[in-house]
């Protein structure tokens, strides 16, 4: 299988850069800017928020081996953990060679609420609304939403529910379904919303509370699926199993959906998207059953491992800080996706990928193995190791991972005062080469 990222890991930065202009992914100026930096021009960023003081950075990495729905993707992800960016290329090269992944999103418009606290003729509500619904759905399109209808979407449907209010009243909630094409739609459904406010408050006579758009998101749901083939059988059994304990005990569910969220959160960073609503509406479907559970299902089939992901990823490719950002726009240009439903479905992708990782690696070597070895570069450079000491110390370290399993920033802290004690009570010649 001919991949042109293969052995990207084990290239010096430089030699990533070029890969990345030869490749065509980006171009001479974008690795440059990279190179220095990236964003410098603190006037975007009075655009984005208030009282700004400066930037703060992430690293950048990509994750190679992805082939989802049969095409090759390198995915940019912004993120601070040692080992997500290698764990995620890991585990898509091992699914690239045994198996596939498959996506899809069902559903197509995102939900906005208006409010009504208190109502007085609960039994009158539905059925006005219900009445008026065309009309209200041809007044909100005409007025707001026309820049999404001329793309094809705009306000599709509007529902109605009454809820029990703990005082025995009724509240009540008009559901009103956007399709905002490739836009997040937080905006146009908010603004729609409002708009809805008076023509509900005349028609009903009742009060409208507030409008806002819901994050939990089940009318449009993007679904993710691995398949895997002749995998282990001695492996297949314990992941099914590990998915089996995130899928009936929430306190291993919350950390099997941080292991999801480790594969979609740099992804959603790296392409300027809410993470914060993805992960609300993200969290709030984990618990639709009325328990927190798995967004994750593995499972085996005969030989076959299937892996299955869904949720609500409510994403955008215009608008907002995508378009406006520029590392945003360079790694929407890494992705080349050509709508929001795609990067939605890579997203998913990748959080199925990489909580794959996660479960191999739990029920196998465990997690300390490849975590810390990586990290032990970091412990070095944190304990103050000097370039010439990074060698030794690195060494010692694995060392002492290997023999007691655990590893942390003092015993970086011990070798290196041990080293440095060595070379100064002893001559040049003697000492260790570091
Ligand atoms: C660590 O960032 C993520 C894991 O805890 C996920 C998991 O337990 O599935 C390894």
């Amino acid at each position: 299988m001919n991949e042109p990222f293969q052995g990207f890991s084990k290239l010096t930065r430089q030699e990533r850069y070029q890969k990345l202009l030869s490749t065509g992914v980006l171009s001479r100026e974008e690795v440059e800017y990279l190179e220095h930096g990236g964003l410098k021009d603190l006037s975007l960023g009075e655009k984005f928020i208030e009282n700004v003081i400066g930037y703060f950075q992430l690293p950048l990495g990509v994750a190679t081996h992805f082939r989802i729905d049969g095409k090759d993707i390198l995915i940019p992800m912004a993120v601070e953990e040692t080992s997500i960016v290698a764990a995620a290329s890991k585990t898509a090269k091992w699914i690239r060679e045994s198996g596939f992944i498959q996506t899809r999103v069902d559903g197509h418009e995102i939900i906005g609420q208006i409010q009504i606290a208190v109502l007085h003729k609960y039994d009158l509500f539905s059925k006005v609304i219900l009445e008026h619904k065309l009309r209200l759905i041809e007044m909100a399109n005409r007025e707001v939403a026309f820049g999404l209808v001329k793309r094809g979407g705009g306000v599709t449907d509007i529902n109605v529910r009454v809820l029990d209010r703990p005082d025995g009243l009724k509240m009540g909630i008009v559901h009103v379904m956007v399709n905002s094409c490739d836009a997040m739609g937080a905006n146009v459904i908010n603004q729609v919303c409002e708009f809805l406010k008076e023509p509900i408050e005349s028609l009903t006579g009742e009060k409208v509370t507030m409008c806002i758009l819901s994050n939990l998101v089940t009318s449009k749901i993007t679904k993710a699926e691995v398949v895997l083939e002749k995998v282990d059988p001695e492996l297949a059994a314990k992941i099914e199993e590990a998915s089996l304990f995130a899928e009936i005990d929430p306190y291993r569910a919350a950390t099997n959906n941080k292991g999801v969220l480790n594969g979609i959160d740099p992804i959603l960073i790296a392409t300027g998207n809410d993470w914060r609503a993805v992960e609300a509406g993200v969290h709030a479907y984990a618990a639709r059953k009325g328990a927190y559970s798995s967004l994750t299902r593995w499972f085996r089939e005969g030989s076959r491992l299937v892996g299955r992901f869904e949720a609500p990823l409510i994403v955008g490719t215009v608008g907002g800080v995508t378009t406006l950002h520029p590392t945003a726009k360079m790694a929407m240009k890494i992705l080349q996706v050509e709508s929001a439903n795609e990067l939605s479905r890579i997203i998913a992708a990748v959080g199925l990928v990489q909580n794959l990782g996660a479960l191999k690696a739990l029920t196998t070597v465990g997690i300390i193995e490849g975590h810390m070895k990586l990290h032990i570069k970091n412990l070095t450079l944190g304990a103050g190791a000097e370039e010439k000491e990074i060698p030794y110390v690195q060494k010692r370290l694995e060392e002492i991972l290997a023999l007691r399993k655990r590893i942390s920033l003092s015993n970086a802290i011990e070798v290196l005062r041990e080293l440095r004690l060595q070379r100064s009570s002893k001559p040049d010649h003697e000492t260790h080469h570091v």
